[in-house]
């Protein structure tokens, strides 16, 4: 069947056309329209401008999904949309969007949860157009993952580690108690004096900072490393987290003394070591929980997913303390925000849906809720 993903729930505008056969999940179009550069000089996304943007976008991305898939609006067999969590305004336009599609094409429509949709993009089975997929059958991504799963969800919004048994099955284990992993990124850059999102720019700089310690190892000069940041919560005995404290260190040493934040060599030493106690406790609480819940499979979910600090650490410390468990990471484009997630996860549910006919009342029962629940 034919799925179309609607997303809109911060500030990229996202449309996907994606093939769903069995358990198996192929993307036949991807497109997203990303508004970073609006928000960039706000430091952050600014509600009423995204929707604003959402809404000058969200007709033409859906169109050129469609064209770019070969496709035409009667092959779509089911809308999906993200339903919540996010900014209410640009929530708005998507599900509305959706429902406007739906009633006038006279196709089922669902509201999926956005971290339901990351989760998803793990099943994505890579890219390809109507047109390639036949040559190029795509993995059984179901089958090669496993359940149980033990998820990491890290993104803008969110930190959580979820228990998967089943599909659509989610028992979270631990979250964090304030800052989600991503806010804490792009708060600790802002102080920095980085760009938003924070988030790949924290990332670079702790690369400058990793190449330029080998520099001075290699030419002997010792090692400069001398800020050491908290690693918090990293002994409690639950699964949660907490990143606000991390973010105040940052703040007070750069308060302390303003002329660091002029020194490149302190802002990537920083960032360097922000990243590194982000990933120390992300990895062992993540291990730890794995020990506790015997997953078969570990997998990563959300923006922060496609930090390859994380990425890399996590895969080594899993290889390392547990080895029969298998690890698993979204494609790099499905790990910020896109629609194919959306409907990957509309997919999977709408399979799992015992009564598809009132799937075709949704266009008047749908709404955006900027507080979904998983
Ligand atoms: O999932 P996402 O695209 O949006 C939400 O659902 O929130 O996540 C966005 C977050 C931002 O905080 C951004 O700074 C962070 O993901 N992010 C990263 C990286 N790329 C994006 N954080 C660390 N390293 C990255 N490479
Ligand atoms: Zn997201």
């Amino acid at each position: 069947m034919i799925i179309l993903g609607i997303e809109t729930s911060c500030d990229e505008t996202a449309a996907a056309l994606i093939k769903g056969d069995g358990e198996r999940v192929v993307v036949l179009s991807n497109i997203v329209s990303s508004q970073v550069e609006l928000h960039a000089p706000w430091g952050g996304v600014v509600p009423n401008l995204a929707a604003r943007e959402h809404l000058k976008n969200i007709l033409p991305v859906i169109s050129q999904t469609i064209r770019e898939a070969n496709m035409k609006p009667q092959d779509i067999d089911l809308i999906t949309v993200t339903a919540g969590p996010g900014l209410i305004p640009a929530l708005l336009i998507g599900v509305n969007t959706a429902k406007t599609l739906a009633y006038v094409w006279k196709k089922p429509l669902m509201g999926i949860h956005h971290i339901e949709g990351h989760i998803y993009a793990n099943f994505v089975s890579g890219g390809g157009s109507a047109s390639t997929m036949e040559a190029e059958p795509p993995v059984n991504k179901d089958e090669e993952i496993g359940f149980p799963l033990l998820c990491l969800v890290v993104s803008g919004g969110h930190t959580q580690l979820i228990l998967i048994k089943k599909h659509l099955n989610y028992e979270i284990i631990g979250q964090t108690l304030d800052d989600a992993a991503g806010e804490a990124f792009d708060k600790v850059a802002r102080i920095l004096g980085l760009k938003y999102p924070g988030g790949p720019e924290i990332a670079k700089m702790a690369a400058v900072w990793t190449s330029d310690v080998q520099t001075y190892q290699k030419n002997k000069e010792g090692h400069p490393m001398s800020i050491l940041l908290p690693r918090p919560m990293i002994k409690s005995r639950d699964f949660n987290f907490s990143f606000s404290g991390l973010k105040t260190s940052v703040l007070y040493t750069t308060k302390k003394q303003k002329e660091f934040l002029e020194d490149p060599r302190f802002v990537s030493e920083m960032a360097h070591e922000f990243q590194q106690a982000v990933i120390d406790v992300l990895v062992f609480k993540t291990i730890k929980a794995a020990r506790k819940y015997n997953p078969q499979t570990i997998i990563l979910a959300g923006g922060v997913s496609a930090n390859k600090e994380l990425r890399e650490q996590m895969g080594k410390a899993i290889e390392k303390n547990l080895p029969a468990i298998r690890y698993r990471i979204p494609d790099i484009k499905y790990s910020a925000d896109n629609a194919t997630m959306i409907a990957a996860a509309g997919y999977f549910r709408y399979q799992r849906e015992k009564n598809k006919e009132k799937l075709f009342d949704n266009w008047k029962n749908l709404e955006a809720d900027a507080n979904l629940k998983l």
